[in-house]
């Protein structure tokens, strides 16, 4: 795992997944240095993932007020319970849904529960931040989040972008990726993540995009892509482009044979 420092109160920590076909998915968790601070998300779920440990190396896990979940799948929430566990005052910030949804795998302590909708805003001691719903998502329980104070947007699967390779997904700049590739990428995992992107009334879609553009947000932090700071317009020309994109369809029974088949020895 990478850790990267911004000039926004935000520290990076870069993961990565390998998606054979696809290539390397960047799976990045958040430390918000507010007076409280944040933890945005917290990895993958494998038993190789050590996430507590990990965070130990940007700040003491006991000192954790607030884990923002921005949603509960499995590439968000691998570090949660232990974290929970390691930082007793910290509060788990969800939804409604989000907790059904957890409570159908594990037993959610309710009283350490804060529900949060779009559009509502927590304080975390020297600044507020307000849920806000990106343009894209797979899962009804997701909020992202806008830092009040430093205009850095949180948008969990929003922008997110597989890489060409590991050092790419976890590089400290999206700039580092050439722009064409990204812009490919991009509409690659909406089309992954969000297939339903295809069937919008543009009439009603575009305008969740043009309120973004207009939040103009002074960092973008995806969960899927390196951290973004300065492209704001580039990547959301992808997000306006993302409903006439490529449609995905995975590799078939006959694919998984031909890649099981590369694997045998010869
Ligand atoms: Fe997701
Ligand atoms: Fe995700």
């Amino acid at each position: 795992m990478n850790i990267h420092s911004t000039s926004l109160d935000v520290t990076v920590m870069s993961d990565t997944a390998e998606v054979p076909g696809i290539g390397f998915l960047p799976v990045n968790t958040f430390v918000l240095h507010s007076k409280q601070p944040v933890v945005v998300d917290t990895g993958l779920s494998t038993p190789d993932k050590d996430f507590v440990t990990e965070l130990s190396r940007v700040m003491d896990p006991a000192d954790v007020e607030w884990i923002w979940i921005t949603h509960p799948d499995r590439d968000h929430t691998g570090g949660l319970w232990e974290l929970l566990e390691a930082a007793p005052q910290a509060r788990l910030v969800t939804t409604f849904i989000g907790v059904g949804i957890m409570s159908t795998e594990w037993d959610v302590p309710l009283d350490r529960v804060h529900l949060l909708n779009p559009g509502q805003s927590l304080d975390v001691g020297d600044r507020r931040l307000t849920g806000h719903r990106p343009p894209l998502y797979d899962n009804p329980a997701t909020v992202g989040l806008v830092d009040e104070k430093t205009g850095a947007y949180f948008s969990s699967d929003c922008f997110g972008a597989p890489m060409a390779s590991a050092d790419l997904a976890t590089s400290a700049d999206v700039r580092a990726v050439d722009d064409a590739d990204r812009r490919a990428a991009q509409l690659l995992w909406a089309a992954i993540d969000s297939p339903w992107v295809h069937l919008v009334d543009r009439a009603k879609y575009d305008p969740t995009v043009a309120e973004l553009r207009a939040l103009d947000p002074s960092g973008i932090f995806s969960t899927h892509l390196p951290p973004a700071i300065g492209i704001n317009g580039q990547l959301v020309e992808a997000l306006v482009e993302a409903p006439d994109g490529p449609v995905f369809v995975g590799p078939d029974q006959a694919a998984l044979e031909e890649l099981l088949a590369s694997f045998e020895p010869v």
